[in-house]
């Protein structure tokens, strides 16, 4: 069994937002659950309900020496008694990060795969797409993007008690947006890339969410030159906001979004009285040096 902690909301302690007169909050999912944090137990919920009731043994998905996704779920699997198995893009012999070395801690089989292989699993969609190669396995594409994720991340409307005109949260595969995009209709949600080349994300995620709906937006402008980059004036933003409030930022995703969030303050993107909500996805232990 897997107990999760409230995710209280309160204000982010930030001198332009002030200067401005737009308030600026934060969620708190990062204190959801030490290990399945942020937007991460959202996007499992469902989805592990659902291969329990389909019979699966083995949960099974992919990402990156650094992903907060694999640790999530070799945590969660582990909890709730599946065996869990990865694909890792990278290379068989190097160390392990210490993302990885939780995983494997925690049983998870890894599978490293190069690029090209790992492209073409994002082709594979459907829970039982290994059913052949591994049967009992129940399949979770790149980041959990899925429509049970989508609709555990949708639960977190009953958890926002104000009228937000903007909230901001940091788009990997886009669940977490199209999740949110449904659970706030009247507010405008900003998914800020954690990569580049994420242009691709507006067509997708339109074709899944409906051409009608459109209270959404991918800013692809705040990824710091790709995946896990960073930059002096990131990490600078950083050090300020962490100085002035009592959470932490991660510099792959929720630090980009508060990069972004500065960005539109200081173009004056976001009037005078307009009331913002960053939703902290985790993320953190991913700072950890290798
Ligand atoms: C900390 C963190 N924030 C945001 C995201 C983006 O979530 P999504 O893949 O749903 O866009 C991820 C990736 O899963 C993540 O690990």
């Amino acid at each position: 069994m897997i107990t999760v902690n409230s995710s209280p909301t309160h204000n982010v302690n930030w001198k332009l937002a002030d200067d401005l007169s737009v308030r600026v909050d934060i969620k708190r999912d990062d204190l959801l659950h030490p290990v399945i944090s942020g937007n991460k137990w959202r996007k499992l919920k469902y989805l592990m309900e659902d291969a329990r009731k389909k019979g699966s043994l083995e949960l099974l998905s992919m990402g990156g020496n650094w992903s907060n996704h694999l640790h999530a779920l070799a945590f969660a699997g582990n909890s709730m008694g599946f065996k869990t198995r990865a694909f890792v893009r990278a290379h068989p012999g190097q160390e392990l990060t210490p993302t990885l070395l939780d995983c494997k801690e925690w049983g998870m089989a890894l599978e490293f795969t190069d690029r090209k292989t790992y492209a073409e699993l994002r082709n594979r969609i459907r829970w039982n797409a290994f059913s052949c190669e591994y049967p009992e396995s129940y399949w979770l594409s790149e980041g959990g993007f899925s429509p049970l994720a989508i609709q555990g991340v949708e639960d977190i409307k009953s958890e926002v008690a104000l009228d937000y005109d903007y909230i901001f949260v940091g788009c990997g595969s886009g669940a977490t947006v199209c999740g949110l995009t449904r659970a706030f209709p009247q507010s405008r949600v900003v998914g800020v890339a954690a990569f580049s080349g994420a242009e691709y994300l507006r067509g997708d995620l339109s074709t899944l969410l409906g051409e009608q709906v459109n209270n959404w937006v991918i800013d692809t402008e705040h990824h710091c030159g790709g995946f896990a980059k960073s930059t002096p004036d990131l990490e600078q933003l950083i050090q300020s906001i962490q100085q002035e409030n009592t959470f932490e930022l991660d510099a792959v995703y929720n630090g980009k979004v508060f990069l972004a969030l500065q960005h539109w303050l200081q173009q004056r993107k976001l009037l005078a009285g307009s009331k913002v909500l960053v939703i902290h996805t985790g993320g953190l232990q991913g700072r950890r040096k290798g």
